[in-house]
């Protein structure tokens, strides 16, 4: 079985040998080869540029036996093509180059010449995908329209969302035009990432628990499930939802195939209360990669041994990778799932 297989099994639950692993944010600050490269380039520049975004997309499979290469770029280019530029804050944390506000801004917001702003993902996944030909499963992902939403109209990392919260109860009107030309948008990026070869698509509804229980759903799962809805029939989506386990049924029910949980989700438990059309991914505590390997080594055995006997697990940390991580725990971690010396 070799990784593509195990990968796609997992994900639609059937047997595989082991778990198939990678990690979220695997390409980053913890790399030193990573980290060389960006003293050329800008993050922007390196993701913008197709033999720099394939050359760092790889870079950790090149280290570790990872069983998926997720492409090198991130969830911001969307509100960058649609005409809202971001940067990294120096003390960390992301600024857009201005808040959404008034509706002339909004209306400028333009999805018409996304295939030419983002041909460069096209460019870069194609490469990558006569790379890796059938070997290695290639990952493509993007925001939810509710995460996307939450830099745009927050102008940047946020704490309290209440601006785009204030849109949603004052401005529903606004809300849903904003949400409607997202969902345009991330259809677009997901159907041109299917076209140049991606085996699946992560959608990242990272800030989703900032949204209110009972309006989850309209606040942020039915977007979602209008975008898998507009992909080719049974494609597979994984739909990381960070502090959302509780909604698995609901986050089921957009379509997506799997589901990828943070640390704070006991797997198991989410494994024997799901049915086996639903993978899940997850979920190691990405601290304790920045423990000695011992530590790393006893809490992925502990999540393996929890796991064991259950179909449908890819094995993930529950949030990215740490710059603080420590390539001799990622490569126990690894060593474990895999079962390989390194
Ligand atoms: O997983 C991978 O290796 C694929 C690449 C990837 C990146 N960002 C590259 C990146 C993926 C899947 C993302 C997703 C992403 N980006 C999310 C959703 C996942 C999550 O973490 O919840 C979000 C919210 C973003 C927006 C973003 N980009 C943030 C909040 C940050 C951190 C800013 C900071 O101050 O540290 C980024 C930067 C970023 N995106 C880095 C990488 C490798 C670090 C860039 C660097 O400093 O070199």
């Amino acid at each position: 079985m070799n990784s593509r297989e195990r990968f796609l099994s997992a994900l639609h639950c059937k047997p595989v040998d082991r778990p198939p692993v990678w990690m979220m944010r695997q390409a980053g600050r913890y790399l030193p080869e990573y980290r060389a490269l960006k003293q050329k380039s800008d993050f922007r520049t390196m993701v913008q540029t197709p033999e720099l975004a394939v050359e760092v997309t790889l870079q950790p499979l090149r280290r570790y036996p990872m069983d998926a290469a997720i492409l090198f770029s991130d969830i911001l280019i969307i509100p960058e093509a649609l005409g809202q530029p971001y940067h990294f804050r120096e003390k960390g944390g992301i600024e857009m180059e201005f808040a959404l506000d008034s509706i002339e801004q909004l209306n400028e917001l333009s999805a018409s010449d996304l295939q030419s702003s983002l041909s460069y993902v096209d460019t870069t996944l194609r490469s990558l995908r006569s790379q890796l030909g059938n070997e290695k499963t290639l990952l493509g992902f993007g925001g939810s329209p509710w995460t996307l939403a939450t830099y745009m109209v927050e102008g940047g990392s946020s704490t309290s969302y209440r601006r785009l919260m204030e849109w949603y109860y004052t401005r529903p009107a606004d809300f849903e035009a904003l949400m409607e030309k997202l969902c345009d948008a991330l259809i677009a990026l997901f159907r041109m990432m299917i076209d140049a070869g991606v085996d699946a698509i992560q959608v990242f509804d990272s800030w989703g628990a900032a949204c209110a229980g009972h309006l989850y759903r309209d606040q942020s799962l039915r977007w979602i499930e209008r975008i898998i809805q507009a992909l080719p029939a049974d494609f597979p989506v994984i739909l990381f939802a960070k502090g959302m386990a509780h909604h698995a049924e609901s986050l089921h029910a957009t379509g997506a195939r799997g589901l990828s949980l943070d640390a704070s989700t006991d797997l198991r438990a989410i494994r024997d209360r799901m049915p086996l059309t639903c993978a899940l991914q997850g979920n190691l505590d990405s601290q304790v990669l920045t423990m000695d390997p011992a530590v790393a080594r006893a809490a992925t055995e502990s999540l393996l041994k929890r796991m064991q006997g259950s179909q449908g697990h890819i094995f993930n940390l529950g949030h990215g990778i740490t710059p603080d991580a420590r390539l001799e725990s990622v490569a126990a971690m690894l060593e474990c799932v895999t079962g390989e010396s390194l």
